[in-house]
């Protein structure tokens, strides 16, 4: 199959609209990463994307809504009813954006899409080529990251192009995502609201709108249980050439490596590198990252190495991502290297 890119505007979403109205997969931008998008309704379209992906039909997909609107989502039968209070606080602060909310399945969407289950995600995204496109298909879209399962999520439509060309037939492309990295999971369904995947949206702001206090079920302590947080594999978003993360802002270069800096080096740094411009900024981190793994894995190098990530509110996000993608820790001891693998669960 020949995968044809084509910009994000009126005829581009004419042709994204036939394609999926007709069951076929299309890639498109959201301000988080790029999703595979297929109809949520049709087996044949949730079964071409657990196939393109080749993700394991275990684990579910998001739904994505072309409006910031759950009551109307639950009349239409895509999400059951009762809504929980604190969905339409959440949807009411973030939505549209990165902000995904495990409720309840409706009726209209396929079994298949959620993997059997009566649980679903549930997102509405900001990006205007998305927004766009959802409105004119009339059907919410199961879309998830548009790469192939266990690799990097792709930030602009030629990464995208890099993970699927050839197993779909179009990418509408939006430019470079504006986050960078896969939107908050939100668990909506247990006892009291618990994060299955920190993103952009950090614990602090929604227990802010929500009024709670911060307590042990918003943190991440259940991301291991497969019930709970399916697909959340401890090794996941992973370039094919080894990670290391460093214990300490580097300084100097891992022999064989090629190197992440999230500081600016005085002066040239001795070895292959990008400088992730943070200047105190870590959106500017999250935005780049999965761009400077793909530039990293493709030079050819041994080895990975990742700064220390700068502490600030995208911390869990950045290092929850990094952490899967790595396979062990780097620290300097003042004259060499030491490489610790890493002990998955
Ligand atoms: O930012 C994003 O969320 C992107 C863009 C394209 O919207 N999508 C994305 O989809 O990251 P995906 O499929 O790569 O990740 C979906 C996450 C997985 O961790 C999955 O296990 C979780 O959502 N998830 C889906 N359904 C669930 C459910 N019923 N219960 C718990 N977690 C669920
Ligand atoms: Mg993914």
């Amino acid at each position: 199959m020949e995968t044809q890119i084509l910009v994000g505007d009126d005829p581009g979403i004419e042709s994204a609209v036939r394609l999926l109205r007709e069951g076929a997969l299309v890639a498109f931008p959201t301000e988080t990463v790029y999703g595979l998008g297929g109809r949520a309704d049709r087996a044949d379209s949730i079964q071409a994307i657990f196939s393109a992906k080749g993700r394991p039909s275990t684990d579910p997909l998001i739904l994505h809504l072309p409006e910031p609107d759950l009551a109307k989502a639950v009349k239409e039968g895509w999400v059951a009813a009762p809504l929980p209070k604190s969905a339409s606080i959440l949807t009411h602060a973030f939505w549209p954006g990165p902000l995904t909310l495990i409720l309840r399945r409706g009726p209209k969407v396929h079994p298949e899409m959620t993997a059997g289950r009566d649980t679903m995600a549930v997102r509405c995204p900001a990006h205007p080529v998305a927004k766009r496109l959802l409105e004119a298909v009339r059907v919410p879209l199961a879309a998830p990251s548009a790469n192939r399962f266990g690799r990097i999520s792709p930030t602009d439509a030629e990464a995208v192009r890099e993970e699927l060309s050839g197993s779909i037939p179009l990418i509408l492309d939006g430019g470079p995502c504006s986050i960078g990295l896969e939107s908050t999971v939100v668990n909506l369904v247990s006892p009291s609201p618990e994060i299955l995947r920190p993103g952009a949206i950090t614990a602090a702001q929604m227990t802010g709108v929500l009024g709670i206090t911060p307590t042990e079920p918003f943190s991440l302590a259940r991301q291991g249980d497969s019930q709970i947080a399916p697909g959340q594999l401890a090794s996941h978003y992973a370039p094919r050439t080894p990670v290391f993360l460093s214990l300490q802002p580097i300084q100097t270069p891992l022999p064989g490596a090629f190197h992440l800096l999230f500081q600016k080096p005085s002066g040239v740094f001795p070895g292959p590198s990008v400088f992730l411009d943070a200047g105190g900024n870590q959106e500017a981190v999250a935005r780049e990252l999965y761009r400077a793994l793909r530039k990293a894995d493709a030079s050819g190098s041994e080895k990975i190495l990742v700064d220390a990530v700068p502490q600030g509110p995208w911390a869990t996000a950045l290092q929850d991502r990094l952490t899967r993608a790595s396979s062990g820790a780097a620290s300097w001891d003042g004259q060499s290297w030491k490489l610790t693998p890493r002990t998955t669960a």
